[in-house]
């Protein structure tokens, strides 16, 4: 409770008094840069830890378990709660990260904005070499989830299952069941929907996770999606019958508040005996029979002292698309060669962490209006006192918006190689606000914008009415954008170079961008005089504004990551030679050894990973009790 009565007592201070109002208007630049500094210390910082809520409990050395499960993501937390559902089995569940403070419960705050806190692992990707030429570094952020709930802790809450064909790849790729006809029960098993549109048959209620329509929308998303269907694209519901479209976002909240792995699967069946969770306890090793390949027990480290937990039917891997490959490196699967180098003894040569997709993103297409459509820092500080208690009483109002981000489309570009109208190759999000609306102080680390590219970008917007369209590349053909040079490391998992040789991604992210100018010219916005901002990108200058070379240019400066990365182990028949899995999720060649997260995802998705993290619990969950139910 102590951070939350913090933050409402510096925002009733703050939204009280008339001159602070002004004063926060106006502050001068360094004032802002001193704000930036606090709040990351302070407010989302260091100050707020240390307030556990589930019981921080030291297992005794050498227990034996049934399962052990690491991590408590989305797919982890799924797998700790259908596990424990059999009073007789005994499952210990093991996360690096701590319980999460409060804060992370009010999505304006938590959304993106936590990558510089204990809360991320931390990674980033390697300096690359034709992207990110704007970034500090010349890299992007990589951020992960290290906290009871994983990553759904510290992201956008976006809920989106991804295209049917997605699945039915996945199967095509020899892995049976994983169709969408077979895997969208695991997704309607743990859904509460609370949603205004929906196609039936596609949702329920009931579930463990609430997905819900964001309370609070600028007038700006319901101006952009009469806007988009004027340009032809249906009004969906992209998690249903047909994703191809445009929609308000959909959402892990419940009642207005982030609705997380540990919130949705952890806390309501804290009371069962039979599972413990064991918080601030990194796995370090997976124990292997050397002999019989059979995984039998996980080591990890407390409080810089090392346990052993013995398992007698199976581990369980969910650390999540970085740190999964990573454990069963230090536990000696991976490419042989590698692991030599390291002095790790191999236990089984596999593919681990050798491939990589992820989806790319670029920030830089942003609008004005001609009245306050959009969200307004000057009209929430006025009536922060407002929103305040509409959060506090009723979780409406500003402070629920997934970090502004309010609509997707979905669409297929001229540029796509893909034959299948149904099959989207972009995804286009609409944010009714910028970086400038809370004057650069929230959301442009997760982006890796500079202050100088801010300044020059985003600043004159500070007091317009401003909003931005993000593309998001969903097609597969970007599996030319990664491809691994080198491999991890004992504690850090880099080296990765973002590509792309035939140039395909910079064209499909050209052709989004016309498709937005198109969106963006229809009567429903013309209305209101909706116009691109033609400040021209620092790098970009010598380029003429809106030529396809200055595109290439921009995208190539300030290029981000969705951090949506997968297949690090990933799943495929016994002949793919880039399997890590089978379609059982089983460590090929280790016996009683799954590993359970969106690391096995096969293949570049058209979604955004929370949603098939939950599903890949669901489904993992049910293959374990058909093999453990039906022997016993
Ligand atoms: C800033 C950001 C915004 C995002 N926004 C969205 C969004 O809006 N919508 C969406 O669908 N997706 C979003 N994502 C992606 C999505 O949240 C993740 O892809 C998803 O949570 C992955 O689930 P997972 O179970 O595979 O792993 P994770 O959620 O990463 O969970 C892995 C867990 O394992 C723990 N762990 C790792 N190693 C060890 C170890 N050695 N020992 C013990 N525990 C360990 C970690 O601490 C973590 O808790 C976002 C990601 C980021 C970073
Ligand atoms: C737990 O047991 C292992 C050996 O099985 C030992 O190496 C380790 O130090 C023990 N840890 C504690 C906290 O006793
Ligand atoms: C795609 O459309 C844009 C304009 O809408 C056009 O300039 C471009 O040439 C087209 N590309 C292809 C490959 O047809
Ligand atoms: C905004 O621009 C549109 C189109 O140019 C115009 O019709 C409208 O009157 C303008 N509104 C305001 C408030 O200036």
């Amino acid at each position: 409770m102590k951070c939350q009565i913090l933050l409402i007592v510096a925002f009733l201070v703050i939204s009280s008094r008339g001159t602070s109002q002004n004063l926060l208007l106006e502050l001068k630049e360094d004032i802002i840069d001193e704000i930036h500094r606090l709040f990351k210390t302070y407010i989302l910082g260091d100050y707020f830890y240390g307030e556990q809520t589930v019981e921080d409990v030291i297992t005794e050395n050498g227990t034996t378990y049934d399962f052990i499960v690491i991590g408590s993501g989305p797919s982890g937390s799924v797998m700790a709660n259908r596990l424990s559902e059999i009073p007789e089995w005994k499952i210990l569940l093991i996360e690096a990260g701590e319980d999460p403070s409060l804060i992370t419960d009010v999505p304006v705050l938590s959304c993106g904005t936590l990558l510089w806190t204990g809360y991320n692992w931390g990674y980033r990707a390697e300096k690359q070499d034709g992207f990110c030429r704007g970034c500090p570094g010349q890299t992007m952020n990589w951020p992960h989830g290290k906290v009871l709930g994983g990553t759904t802790i510290i992201n956008y809450m976006l809920f989106t299952r991804g295209n049917h064909l997605d699945y039915d790849k996945w199967a095509d790729m020899g892995n049976p069941g994983w169709s969408y006809k077979e895997v969208l029960p695991y997704f309607l098993k743990f859904e509460d929907a609370h949603l205004e549109k929906i196609d039936r048959g596609y949702h329920r209620k009931g579930g463990y996770l609430s997905v819900s329509d964001v309370p609070i929308r600028s007038k700006a998303i319901d101006v952009y999606i009469d806007a988009a269907q004027e340009a032809g694209h249906p009004y969906v519901d992209y998690n249903g019958k047909n994703q191809m479209g445009v929609s308000y976002v959909q959402t892990a909240l419940r009642k207005g508040r982030r609705h997380s792995a540990d919130k949705a699967f952890l806390r309501p069946v804290r009371h069962r005996g039979n599972l413990v969770i064991t918080t601030k306890s990194t796995a370090v090793e997976i124990l292997i029979h050397p002999d019989t390949k059979e995984a039998y027990g996980v080591k990890y480290v407390k409080n810089y002292v090392e346990y052993t937990a013995v398992a007698k039917k199976e581990v369980i891997l969910s650390a999540g698309s970085l740190n999964s490959p990573q454990v069963l490196m230090l536990s000696g699967i991976g490419p042989k060669e590698h692991l030599k180098e390291l002095g790790i003894p191999v236990k089984r040569d596999l593919p681990v962490g050798q491939k990589m997709y992820d989806h790319v993103t670029f920030p830089g297409v942003i609008y004005v209006v001609n009245e306050t459509i959009t969200y307004s820092l000057e009209e929430i500080i006025l009536n922060l006192h407002k929103y305040i208690y509409e959060y506090l009483f009723y979780g409406k109002g500003v402070l629920t918006t997934a970090g502004f981000v309010e609509g997707f489309t979905y669409i297929k570009t001229n540029a796509s190689q893909d034959p299948n109208p149904n099959y989207p190759d972009m995804e286009l999000i609409f944010a009714g606000a910028t970086f400038s609306t809370i004057r650069g102080l929230l959301y442009r680390d997760f982006f890796n914008i500079p202050k100088y590219v801010y300044d020059v970008m985003w600043k004159p917007l500070e007091h317009k009415n401003a909003y931005q369209v993000t593309v998001s590349i969903v097609e597969k053909k970007m599996e030319k954008m990664f491809e691994k040079k080198n491999n991890c490391d004992k504690f850090m998992f880099s080296d990765y170079t973002y590509a792309d040789p035939e140039n395909h991604d910079i064209k499909t992210v050209i052709a989004a961008i016309r498709e937005i100018q198109r969106i963006n010219s229809q009567p429903s916005l013309r209305k209101y005089g909706a116009t691109i901002v033609t400040t021209k990108i620092p790098g970009c200058e010598e380029y003429t504004f809106d030529t396809d070379e200055y595109w290439e240019c921009g995208i190539r400066t300030l290029t981000a990551t969705l951090v949506h990365q997968v297949a690090t182990c990933k799943m495929g028949p016994h002949n793919d030679k880039e399997a890590v899995v089978d379609a059982k999720l089983r460590v090929h060649g280790i016996k009683n050894l799954r590993v359970v997260d969106t690391s096995v995802i096969p293949m570049p998705i058209t979604a955004h990973l929370m949603a098939p993290g939950y599903m890949i619990g669901e489904k993992g969950a049910d293959i374990v009790k058909e093999r453990w139910l039906s022997n016993h």
